[in-house]
């Protein structure tokens, strides 16, 4: 489904940069169709799109992102593998952020000419984007390793996702970066002592760019009929919910360090965040997973232990062949978790909403 990301050890800035690992669970760079972008009849959420086009406008955010005194200290306090686990962090998010501002402004310039409404929509998204890229590349400067974000722009690997797949993953990834943000957040304004470094306190205005951001999807997803009114529709809902998820799952799980440095245990953070991004999608999406479902965190947190053990498979120093070998059963173990959460009952998120046609 997706092609490999730009090489990592390119990527980076040379000399004081680590290499990012790759795997299927690294951020990935978008393109789409652009025809079929531009012909989107919106006119069904004509009200919505300028109200939020509106908002974009406003841009409540112009003097957010300014690095305050407070990052002027030193962090070479923070070492080992709370340094480590943090570095990650930061370049993960750098790179999730930086793949949504080419993906707009790409839309944007594309668009241009034919959806001018969709066309500025696009290019304020990539503004956001844009600022938040950088404030975490800065972050990442302040440990000593910085993102090359000109080379990434020049030399990213794009996968391809027609615009349909594009309006559902970028929803939810919108959706879901909101509910991390803000729950960290929330997290640490109970407990300021785990707030090692500036960064967080600005994310309670940082995630209402991403809630905006996602309101645009949504706005742009209620515009198509096939995207909520078809059976075909309620299967790539629940789809896209599972891999998002899933993904959230086994990626939280590789960096429990980070979470504990918050103060924040991974597995309930994790699940707190799939709930809540669950229960967002049900205001967009036609139907949504059932996440109370005693199997489905079951089968998540038993695919995260198998990709663990992945992990240290590729951690040995056994031959290649040897170590696909290994993993490949491991592999089709997850993948059978995954199809089991995925055939259970979803939740009819229409009926929720009692706008069922
Ligand atoms: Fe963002
Ligand atoms: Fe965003």
């Amino acid at each position: 489904m997706v092609t490999s990301p730009p090489k990592p050890s390119q990527e980076l800035s040379a000399g004081k940069t680590k290499a990012l690992k790759e795997n299927i669970l690294t951020p990935r760079f978008y393109t789409t169709d652009f025809e079929t972008a531009a012909q989107m009849d919106l006119s069904a959420q004509d009200t919505e799109l300028q109200a939020m086009l509106a908002e974009m406008r406003a841009d409540y955010n112009r003097h957010h992102f300014v690095r305050d005194e407070a990052f002027n200290e030193s962090w070479d306090h923070i070492t080992g593998e709370d340094r480590q686990a943090f570095i990650n962090y930061l370049e993960r998010s750098c790179v999730s952020e930086f793949s949504g501002f080419l993906l707009f402004k790409e839309l944007s310039r594309k668009l241009k000419d034919r959806s001018p409404l969709l066309s500025e929509m696009f290019n304020l998204m990539a503004r956001d984007e844009a600022r938040h890229a950088g404030f975490l590349n800065k972050a990442m400067g302040d440990f000593g390793c910085t993102m090359d974000l000109g080379y990434l722009t020049k030399n990213r690997v794009y996968t391809f996702f027609p615009i349909e797949w594009v309006i559902y993953t970028v929803y939810l990834s919108e959706k879901i970066g909101y509910w991390r943000y803000i729950i960290i957040y929330r997290h640490l304004e109970k407990h300021p002592e785990n707030q090692f470094y500036p960064l967080f306190r600005y994310f309670e205005s940082w995630c209402q760019d991403e809630n905006r951001h996602g309101d645009i999807f949504k706005a742009l997803l209620r515009s198509q009929p096939k995207l909520w009114q078809t059976w075909q529709s309620r299967l790539w809902s629940r789809f896209f919910l599972l891999t998002v998820f899933a993904t959230h799952t086994l990626t939280v799980h590789e960096r429990t360090g980070f979470y504990k440095v918050l103060g924040l245990d991974a597995t309930k953070f994790d699940a707190e965040v799939i709930r809540k991004t669950n229960e967002s999608a049900a205001r967009a999406f036609p139907s949504v997973l059932d996440t109370e479902n005693p199997e489905f965190f079951d089968r998540l947190h038993r695919s995260s232990d198998l990709n663990l053990k992945m992990s240290q498979i590729d951690g040995s120093s056994q031959p290649k062949w040897l170590k696909a070998l290994r993993k490949l059963p491991l592999q089709l173990s997850i993948f059978g978790h995954l199809l089991r959460i995925y055939l259970l009952k979803g939740v009819d998120a229409e009926a929720l909403r009692g706008t069922v046609r």
